[in-house]
């Protein structure tokens, strides 16, 4: 009997249509579940061990490993980290799809502030208050990273930080919780795009998890000591702002947090992230942190310290060996239950399945696409743009900038004149072999071709010759007007770069001198990750721009501020200290019982004798090239409705009273007069970013919900208290323009 072929192929094509559709149709979770019942518990323990690739290391390393392809092959290794470039990527998961059940690798990278194109450093990005701009910088760096074999990048960095001397400030969003919100949202979005699994997407990392940046004395990987209230008012909101965006990872930190490190801490990783957060992603330690609890005297050895890392809640060990060499024999011991891996395997497992790496393990390893998605022009573009948006102008007194581009003849002075892979600043990669980049000196040619540019170098940035003094004043003197460019070494910032003494470096500060004797009018341009002390040089200089470190583009921006070709409208994410013993110093703090009345009372308040009381630049400050005023504050009531107190509103007017168009970000202050316990002297609670053109006139509305008004109280529950509230709009957190007060009756 002849059977027709299509009776044979039409039930096998429905019955391959039928397998796909229940595939596709089966939940992810299904497939975790079906993947993970087919597991040892070596290949369980496996997904659970991160290693570092051997060509960057960015913490110290353990080079006991035999061949880590080998250990890929055998199934012991579920991450890996600083590999970077699709023909690294496809080695190493090449690897993995030898293992037994060809489950793919994560790779993971410090795509921090740009991947192949340099962004400013965080901190800069922050003074931008500019959530579209830094969006979009991350969603640039993921486009590139992507492409490049990298899946996951250990980013963003949100720890509030009020201490300068700490070197990684340059990593994060300053000091305020609120701001730290926003940008943690931002970035997340930034870096996830469409959401996990995109292909110009990157899973995103919460970290440091918790309070690494209150290290006490500024010093890095010291001990964190503070109230929980403090940690749930200032330390956790923009963490909590990540989970809500959907961050699909959290890193835990270094610290110990009142005496229990952070890696073994089950009150913030079980208690909070995966408790009252509900957060599904899972947590990677940070590098060999676990490990370091023998050394913070928390564990005896590595076998203990696995099983306060297991039990704690750390799904992932980042380097430390802790988990591969132990895991198995906890759970022999009875020490470890096997359920806590299978918890810690589910969640790393169902963010492989989300990135599609299951479908295609070679999603992220394109050549092709890595050909063409790097330094694209209108990326490079966005970069100044950004760069161009976290300079802020600290001072411009007399108008001296912007220049004017017909100046016959410009000095260019500094150790940074001519700086270019400085310009990248810490947790840079080297994927640009530093091509590209623009320096101040290039930048200012780029702007003013017809001007005589005079270089003097002046001084190293650090050192104690003055050699170079005579030239540069030489040069001065036969200039019009002097721009000089000062700062740290970009290596004075970042991890383990923590400092005791943060004055710019050197015999710079004297250079700054010896050329303000000159007479000739002076710009001084600083270069940092940090806020630096320059006492002399906030007092006697007339014109002065944070320039931070501004990546790729920077020198083109920072000439196209000074020019004017655009308006600086930065404005400071973090206080700028007088002198490294008014630290800590932040602008949310409480009044005391005698707070000083002025800048100079000393008559028993609190006050330090030899200095000043405020601080050399306040939290928000940032000058523009125009001015603006506000004007007609009208507050709203807050009406009681059956669902409590619906929202009111503020609105005022600001008006551009200048004669160049320029943003202004207009921020949003409360303060709770009196409550138990007391509440900070001011608290960010909005703010907006707004271009006016010359003269325009502009309504500006803030809407405020009760739970803005609410804090905890020493129960850590979260209220409101009846009583007087300010609101304050300013220009700065110390240039309140505008205020009003009300009642809050119940
Ligand atoms: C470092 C840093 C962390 C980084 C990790 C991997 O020690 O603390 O921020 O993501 O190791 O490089």
């Amino acid at each position: 009997m002849k059977i027709s072929l299509k009776l044979i192929c039409l039930p096998l094509a429905l019955c391959v249509i039928a397998t796909h559709l229940f595939a596709q149709q089966q939940t992810i979770d299904q497939k975790v579940e079906a993947l993970l019942a087919k597991m040892t518990l070596d290949e369980k323990i496996g997904q659970l061990n991160q290693y570092n690739g051997d060509w960057e290391a960015t913490g110290p390393v353990t080079r006991d490993v035999g061949n880590k392809l080998d250990e890929i092959k055998q199934g012991r290794v579920g991450a890996v980290l600083n590999i970077m470039g699709t023909d690294h990527c496809r080695t190493f998961q090449d690897a993995a799809m030898k293992s037994r059940l060809k489950i793919p690798l994560l790779f993971g990278q410090d795509v921090i502030h740009g991947y192949s194109i340099t962004f400013p450093i965080p901190l800069a990005e922050a003074a931008s208050w500019d959530m579209a701009a830094i969006e979009k910088a991350e969603r640039i760096a993921a486009t590139e990273a992507s492409a490049s074999g990298i899946n996951w990048t250990f980013a963003p960095m949100l720890d509030i930080a009020r201490d300068p001397r700490w070197g990684r400030v340059m990593e994060g969003a300053g000091e305020d919780p609120y701001l730290g919100s926003q940008i943690a949202t931002a970035r997340v979005k930034g870096f996830q795009g469409n959401g996990i699994g995109s292909p110009d997407a990157v899973m995103a990392t919460a970290k440091h998890f918790a309070a690494y940046g209150a290290a006490i004395g500024g010093r890095d990987y010291n001990s964190v000591d503070m109230s929980l209230r403090t940690l749930w008012e200032i330390y956790l909101p923009p963490f909590k702002a990540a989970a809500d965006a959907g961050v699909g990872t959290f890193m835990n930190s270094f610290n110990d947090l009142n005496g229990t490190p952070a890696t073994g801490n089950s009150y913030l990783q079980r208690d909070i992230l995966k408790g009252a957060w509900k957060f599904k992603g899972f947590v990677v330690s940070d590098w060999g942190s676990i490990g370091e609890m023998i050394n913070h005297g928390y564990a005896k050895d590595n076998y203990e310290a696995a099983q306060e890392a297991i039990t704690a809640g750390s799904d992932m060990d980042m380097e430390s060996r802790s988990y591969i060499n132990n895991l198995a024999k906890l759970v022999a011991d009875k020490k470890v239950p096997v359920t806590l891996i299978d918890d810690a395997v589910r969640r790393i497992l169902r963010k492989k399945f989300e990135l599609g790496l299951f479908d295609d393990p070679y999603k992220f390893i394109n050549p092709e696409r890595e050909k063409t998605a790097l330094n694209r022009p209108e990326n490079l573009e966005a970069a100044r743009d950004m760069a161009r948006k976290s300079m802020v102008l600290l001072k411009n007194d007399n108008n001296l900038l912007p220049l004017s581009k017909n100046l016959k003849t410009v000095a260019l002075i500094g150790p940074l004149v001519k700086a270019e892979k400085e310009l990248k600043g810490f947790w840079s990669l080297d994927v640009d072999q530093n091509k590209g980049i623009v320096s101040l000196m290039e930048g200012m040619k780029n702007h003013a071709p017809d001007t005589k540019f005079i270089y003097a170098e002046g001084c190293k940035i650090t050192g104690t010759s003055h050699d170079g003094f005579a030239d540069a004043i030489a040069a001065a003197k036969k200039a019009n007007v002097v721009i000089m460019a000062m700062g740290e070494a970009p290596d004075m910032t970042g991890e383990a770069k923590s400092r005791s003494n943060i004055h710019i470096p050197g015999e710079q500060e004297e250079l700054i001198k010896a050329i303000k004797a000159t007479g000739k009018p002076v710009v001084v341009l600083l270069m940092a990750g940090r806020p630096m002390v320059f006492s002399w040089t906030a007092e006697n200089i007339p014109s002065i721009v944070y320039a931070w470190w501004l990546g790729t583009q920077g020198g083109n921006a920072m000439a196209d501020a000074l020019y004017g070709d655009y308006n600086p409208s930065g404005k400071l994410p973090i206080t700028f200290p007088r002198s490294e013993g008014q630290i800590p110093i932040y602008y949310n703090h409480y009044n005391t019982g005698r707070p000083a009345k002025s800048d100079t009372d000393l008559f028993y308040v609190s006050a330090y004798n030899d200095l000043r009381n405020s601080p050399q630049y306040a939290f928000g400050h940032g000058l523009s090239y125009t001015t603006f005023e506000y004007q007609n504050m009208e507050l709203g009531k807050f009406k009681s409705s059956v669902k409590g107190l619906k929202p009111i509103q503020v609105s005022f007017m600001v008006k551009n009273t200048g004669k160049f168009a320029g943003e202004e970000v207009v921020q949003l202050y409360i303060r709770d007069m009196v409550s138990q316990p007391v509440r900070p002297v001011k608290e960010l609670k909005d703010f907006k970013k707004i271009l006016l053109q010359p003269g325009e006139i502009r309504r500006v509305t803030f809407t405020i919900k009760r739970d803005e008004l609410a804090f905890y109280n020493d129960r850590l529950e979260r209220v409101t208290q009846p009583g007087t509230f300010q609101i304050m709009i300013g220009s700065a957190s110390d240039d309140i323009r505008l205020q009003k007060s009300f009642e809050l009756t119940n």
